[in-house]
């Protein structure tokens, strides 16, 4: 059954990941190994595609029957009109990280969110349901995010944001069934996090090379919380360091982007991801 391949050949199936920037991107050595480890003959290169190619670019997955290919920053969103159909949750969303190609025809998905929310689960937190959560930040990684929480049905959720008004927005677009969904601003924070048995930053405050910076101060978390950030350039944030000191469980940022990546590998293949290889190989790569 499992079958050692030799490399690349005649039947080889092409994978990517395109981006501007692109070149600092872990994507390929993670699904190239992600491929081997499965016996599955692909090739994952990436690909570095400027605003202005980005059509040219899907008529050459069109024409060269490139299987899969991920999509980041800055093509999240103007990629969706190129594309023959739009999976419900990245529409929800409005952001595509992941193109299915199903025999010509281009699928958009979203495992950004989907993503986080396996990595918290396997992680630190086995069950979101009627849990407390804060989300800091009302960007498009918080979009992503809150929508694949309120799935799990957790008791609450609240948006806070630095620019309130985008906080609202965002919890107004968002259907919540059985959540209690709200807005505040960054003002509040600390007696919201003080009532949260999750709270996830999902700003840039504390990313390298700004590692000082805390988006709120670990102790005004309860102990025994779950203090998640988005960030995994540090591995640990500040905010996670001082929140562990004082208790919390810390969930770092690497595993989002490992689980987006594993969604991505599953629905190419439809055989599920080897997470620990992914994880190992994208570690040693960031050493
Ligand atoms: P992303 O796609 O990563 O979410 P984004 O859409 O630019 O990026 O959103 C960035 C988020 O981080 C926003 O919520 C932003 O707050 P504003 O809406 O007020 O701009 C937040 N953010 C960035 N830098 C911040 C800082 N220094 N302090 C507080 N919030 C910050």
């Amino acid at each position: 059954e499992h079958i050692a391949r030799q490399g690349i050949d005649s039947h080889t199936v092409l994978y990517g990941v395109i981006g501007d920037p692109i070149r600092h991107s872990k994507s390929p050595i993670m699904m190239n190994r992600a491929f081997r480890e499965r016996g599955v003959n692909g090739a994952y290169a990436a690909f570095h595609i400027t605003d202005d190619k980005l059509g040219d670019f899907i008529r050459g997955v069109r024409a060269m029957g490139i299987r899969g290919v991920n999509v980041t920053i800055p093509h999240k969103l103007q990629v969706m009109e190129l594309l023959d159909e739009i999976h419900e949750g990245a529409r929800a969303i409005g952001a595509v990280n992941t193109i299915v190609n199903e025999n010509g025809r281009l699928i958009g998905y979203n495992t950004d969110g989907i993503g986080y929310v396996r990595s918290l689960k396997e992680e630190a937190a086995p069950s979101i349901e009627g849990k407390r959560i804060v989300v800091i930040g009302a960007g498009g990684a918080s979009r992503g995010i809150v929508y694949a929480l309120l799935q799990e049905r957790p008791a609450a959720i609240t948006i806070t944001n630095r620019t309130v008004q985008r906080a609202e927005e965002l919890a107004a677009s968002l259907r919540a069934d059985g959540t209690k969904l709200g807005a505040s601003s960054n003002d509040r924070l600390e007696e919201l996090c003080g009532d949260a048995d999750i709270v996830i930053n999902t700003t840039s405050v504390g990313m390298f090379p700004q590692v000082d910076e805390s988006p709120v101060p670990g102790h005004w978390l309860k102990p025994g919380a779950v203090a998640s950030d988005l960030i995994y350039n540090p591995l640990k944030t500040r905010f996670l360091r001082d929140a562990e000191q004082h208790g919390c469980t810390a969930h770092g940022g690497l595993g989002m982007f490992i689980y987006q990546g594993a969604y991505a590998f599953e629905y190419w293949t439809g055989q599920p991801a080897p997470v620990a290889a992914m994880r190992e190989e994208v570690l040693a790569a960031l050493q």
